[in-house]
């Protein structure tokens, strides 16, 4: 087992209003407070990250669930409508950005090269990036999923430095897991994190990679989480559908600690 920190994500993409977005971060700060095993990170829709970064801050305990945004742009400013700036979100106290989610590459339209301007203007910036890659169904059906993640891997972390790695966390998540309910086994799932870690290897060498986290995303919910989380590869997950119930996404993040206490125990 790893000596590396779980870290659990709650995506609650396009979804929730104020008045639902404060009461579900309430709870989680409140009941994630006293884990101190794992890392737990929030990435609200952009109108409510100032009230949602109050209220976990509001909060007290051993853990505390960081702010999160779940996307970014890599100018610093000027004549780009719509979007965010690193240094807006750093404003409103957000601490790690996502880049490449699966919605933003293959609904919304984004190509590798913003994906990684994105996560080199981030690093830039002093935020953690959290880079997520994954196949799609027809490319596992034709045995690509490894060299899909290599590839997504490489291209979104191209002039990335080593010493920048610490904040970096890669999201493996196939592409036919997101929304779903079908999960990639925990077998199948630990071979693409092993071959993921294999491609941060020939990037920044091995003691870089055996420090990165990869989480697992994909229909992730309690009654799965702890078989995923205890392969030696996963590193906690990024939750979509099941962050968005505070019950849920707080039995996940327990699960998360719980493997960690287990292989220190
Ligand atoms: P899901 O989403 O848990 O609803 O499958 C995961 C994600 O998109 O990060």
């Amino acid at each position: 087992m790893s000596q590396r920190t779980p870290i659990v994500g709650g995506n609650w993409k396009m979804n929730l209003h104020a008045r639902d977005a404060k009461q579900l971060a309430e709870v989680i700060a409140q009941r994630v407070g006293g884990l101190d095993k794992a890392e737990a990170v929030v990435f609200p829709p952009f109108p409510y990250l100032l009230q949602v970064g109050t209220v976990l801050k509001a909060a007290s305990g051993g853990l505390t669930v960081k702010l999160g945004a779940q996307d970014c742009y890599h100018e610093s400013n000027g004549a780009f409508t719509g979007e965010v700036s690193m240094s807006m979100l750093k404003d409103v106290g957000v601490e790690t950005v996502l880049a490449g989610h699966s919605e933003r590459r293959h609904v919304i339209g984004e190509s590798d090269e913003l994906i990684n301007r994105k996560v080199r203007a981030a690093l830039e910036a002093g935020l953690d990036v959290v880079l997520c890659v994954g196949e799609k169904l027809e490319q596992r059906e034709l045995g690509q999923t490894d060299a899909v993640n290599a590839a997504q891997t490489q291209y979104g972390l191209a002039g990335v430095g080593a010493g920048q790695m610490g904040r970096v966390v890669i999201a493996y998540e196939p592409v036919w897991a997101i929304g779903t309910g079908r999960t990639a086994t925990p077998d199948d799932a630990q071979g693409a994190h092993r071959a993921i870690r294999g491609t941060l290897a020939a990037m920044f060498g091995d003691k870089v990679a055996q420090a990165t986290r990869i989480q697992y995303g994909g229909s992730v919910k309690p009654s799965n989480a702890a078989e995923l989380f205890s392969q030696p590869d996963i590193d906690g997950g990024l939750i979509g559908g099941a962050s968005l119930k505070a019950d849920d996404f707080v039995a996940i993040v327990e699960a998360a600690s719980a493997t960690v206490a287990a292989a220190v125990g």
